[in-house]
């Protein structure tokens, strides 16, 4: 099923691009549009209207150098510098490397990211808008990219869950999911006390609102939280253990097996994601993201009460 999709406007107006639908899950492949070219004010405007409905966009056989990929993301709003910085591109701290790939023998991705289920900088006070990914070298096999409606997700929730969790918030921390991912990849750098200060733990509300459709959304995920502020210890990790486990049901999931030159552009408020193991004895893969941010007041927008 296609869809076309053009600006809202009394007059007719060519087509600007078209969508299809990637899963019943979520997602939807936009078909006609070149990202390496600035897109339009309606462009952006119908982007933005298909991701509130889809949480995730597919792009296919685009070609991206750095700044075609800046100027889009920016299209989108103003972007986050890379909290990662080992792993930024040389002299650019907008665009996160990630994947094995080694240059002079020097490991210039990340190779361990994201393995578990996250929404990308959760750890912020105003989390990021969105995210665009750009698959500038993928594995025939393997490296699969899941992702979560976390709509979907919060609707299916029984009403005395969504009652209870109305009120309640996590606790997320870059710190522990650090701490963490050193203990898997031991390979990865001590975290310095200038980093640990720089993002200190964070609370968020159990749900949050698309200010643009009202939807709600569950707003939890493994990778960054660590637990309920409002509930003791083994109640809140209960909690927490319960509602991620829901979220990654496969009826709200949709997984992108990638091909050069896909773009994946998400919302973080809608989806959560995780990457997934491939041979890297075998095969490199070079992954771009650049990191849309948000701002205190679009973040007090999701707010509920
Ligand atoms: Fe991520």
């Amino acid at each position: 099923m296609e869809m076309t999709i053009a600006p809202s406007s009394t007059r007719p107006l060519a087509p600007v691009f078209d969508l299809a639908p990637l899963s019943a899950a979520l997602g939807a492949e936009v078909v006609g549009l070149d990202l390496s070219r600035p897109p339009s004010e309606a462009i952006v405007t119908a982007l933005r209207s298909a991701l509130d409905r889809f949480g995730v966009l597919l792009f296919r056989g685009q070609h991206l150098d750095p700044d075609q990929h800046i100027a889009f993301s920016r299209a989108l709003g103003p972007l986050q510098e890379v909290a990662q910085k080992q792993y930024q591109l040389a002299n650019n701290p907008f665009i996160y490397v990630i994947g094995n790939v080694q240059e002079g023998g020097r490991q210039v991705g990340d190779p361990s990211v994201g393995r578990l289920w996250h929404s990308d900088q959760s750890f912020l006070p105003s989390p990021a808008y969105g995210s665009v990914l750009f698959g500038v070298q993928c594995p025939p096999e393997g490296a699969a990219t899941l992702f979560a409606n976390m709509y979907a997700a919060y609707e299916a929730l029984p009403a005395d869950v969504r009652e209870r969790i109305g009120d309640l918030h996590a606790v997320h921390s870059f710190r522990e999911y650090y701490e963490l991912l050193r203990h898997r990849d031991p390979t990865q750098p001590e975290l310095t006390d200038a980093r640990r200060n720089a993002f200190p733990d964070v609370v968020h509300p159990l749900a949050r609102r698309n200010p643009r459709t009202g939807r709600l959304a569950l707003f939890i995920n493994p990778g960054y939280a660590i637990g309920i502020k409002e509930l003791p210890g083994a109640e809140g990790e209960e909690l927490l253990a319960f509602l991620c486990a829901h979220a990654c049901k496969p009826e709200f999931v949709y997984a992108h097996q990638w091909r050069n030159g896909d773009v994946l552009i998400w919302d973080n408020l809608a989806v959560n994601h995780k990457g997934t193991e491939f041979d890297t004895a075998r095969y490199v893969r070079r992954m771009h993201r650049t990191t849309i941010a948000s701002t205190p007041d679009a973040y007090a927008a999701t707010l509920i009460h």
